[in-house]
């Protein structure tokens, strides 16, 4: 049996230094890509977490072969015969990045399949500008059995419109333009960095993409894509998390293996609340608190703006931070419940479904509470780090998911932690 539970004994404030994984969502995209070449391609920076292996399994079980190497890179070769295309339910079910295989397999093969997604459960989740995009490049979409179908025939480069800058709908469309013959365009298109880091990727196989990081992509359709050796980038959303959690417990830390700016959106509100952040060489960044620190304001918007993937551990070290501070979600509309669980640690957040008004007070205290998702559940690590007493956190596989070696790392900054 895999431990399903944390045990934190907060209060201490954390020191040291921590070496940042590559990024949950740059790697499970690159994965996704790889199956578009002829050969074998290999990733380096992909995160040792249960997403990437669930991910894993699927292409395994399509046909794919994927194995971890020797220098922890890994290596996918898909073969030159159409992949099948039923993936098990229940491995796409746990993942919502599976869909990420919808333009990947319709770049290189007429027919693709993928469940409806899963993942966390943080809101609707619909599909509609991910089947609106390769719809209108060419493909005819069914839904069966709570399925999604797709299948190319006369496919051509188009210009896409989206209706929100949707993360997996730019990269689904991306990846498929780019072996649609033709010049494709994507309007609106979502400028995460994990999107820049798939643009270069695919230019690197061969590809013409141009604009990735601004609001318009450019594809020009090419027939063969090979197989490069490639890294995913640091995880910023995992920085982050460190830096709250430093800024929670009054601590000094030392953050390894980022780059900085794309951590800007997170570091400018740090900044505004009176943490000190010092972007050291080698794109280093030392993070620490100076009592007391100021409310502030956040509102999460798609990239540039506050990631909604930090709003959560956000809200944890405002919980703690006297004064009055508001937090508006705008990306996802069910991403407020880890307030239940925070209010149980003695925090005085009042909320609706968009917005939450925080009562900050200088003085969590530990409980029993549950990582309702990957991002509640490091929302309650850095809590628990900061509040007095003992935290449990039940269903902690959820940030397993998405952290590496999460329990040793805040071990090494001094965090007294445990699984069980
Ligand atoms: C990705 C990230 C996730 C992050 C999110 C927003 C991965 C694997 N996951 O998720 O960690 O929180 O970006 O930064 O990269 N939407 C639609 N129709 C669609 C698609 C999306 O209405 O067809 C809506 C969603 O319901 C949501 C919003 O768009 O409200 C943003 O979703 P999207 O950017 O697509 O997120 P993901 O790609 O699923």
């Amino acid at each position: 049996m895999k431990s399903n539970r944390l045990r934190i004994k907060g209060g201490v404030p954390l020191r040291g230094k921590v070496s940042i994984s590559g990024a949950k969502n740059a790697a499970l995209v690159l994965i996704a890509a790889s199956i578009m070449a002829k050969g074998e391609t290999v990733l380096e920076q992909v995160p040792y977490i249960e997403d990437v292996q669930v991910l894993i399994q699927i292409l395994q079980k399509m046909g794919v072969q994927v194995r971890w190497k020797e220098d922890r890179s890994l290596s996918i070769q898909a073969p030159d015969e159409a992949l099948t295309i039923q993936a098990p339910q229940e491995l796409t079910r746990k993942l919502r990045a599976s869909n990420l295989l919808l333009g990947s397999m319709l770049a290189r093969q007429p027919e693709a399949a993928i469940s409806m997604p899963g993942g966390c459960d943080i809101g609707l989740r619909p599909m509609d500008l991910h089947i609106k995009g390769v719809q209108a490049l060419g493909a005819t979409v069914s839904i069966k059995r709570n399925r999604i179908c797709a299948e190319r025939k006369n496919y051509h480069g188009a210009a896409v419109y989206l209706d929100f800058p949707s993360v997996g709908a730019t990269e689904n469309i991306m990846m498929m333009a780019c072996m649609t013959p033709g010049e494709s365009m994507i309007e609106n298109a979502a400028k995460e960095p994990e999107i820049v880091n798939l643009a270069s990727f695919l230019n690197a196989m061969g590809a013409s993409v141009r604009g990735a990081g601004t609001d318009v992509i450019r594809i020009t359709g090419v027939s063969e894509l090979k197989a490069v050796r490639y890294a995913a980038i640091p995880d910023r959303i995992e920085a982050g998390t460190y830096m709250l959690a430093a800024a929670a417990t009054g601590g000094e830390i030392m953050i390894e293996n980022v780059i900085p700016q794309h951590l800007h959106p997170v570091i400018a509100k740090l900044r505004e609340m009176g943490v000190i952040i010092q972007e050291l060489d080698h794109g280093n960044l030392l993070v620490y608190a100076q009592d007391p620190l100021r409310p502030v304001d956040i509102k999460t918007m798609p990239y540039p703006g506050f990631p909604t993937d930090m709003q959560s551990q956000m809200l944890a070290l405002l919980a703690k931070t006297p004064g009055t501070s508001m937090v508006v979600e705008n990306v996802f509309e069910n991403r407020f419940r880890i307030i239940d669980e925070l209010r149980r640690m003695g925090a005085q957040i009042k909320a609706d479904s968009h917005l939450a008004v925080i009562e900050g007070r200088p003085v969590l205290h530990g409980a029993n509470v549950r990582a309702t998702d990957l991002r509640a559940g490091a929302a309650l690590i850095v809590a628990g780090c900061a509040a007095e007493g003992e935290t449990i956190i039940e269903d902690a596989v959820h940030i397993f998911r998405g952290y590496e070696s999460v329990v040793e790392k805040f071990r090494g900054l001094g965090a007294e932690i445990e699984a069980f």
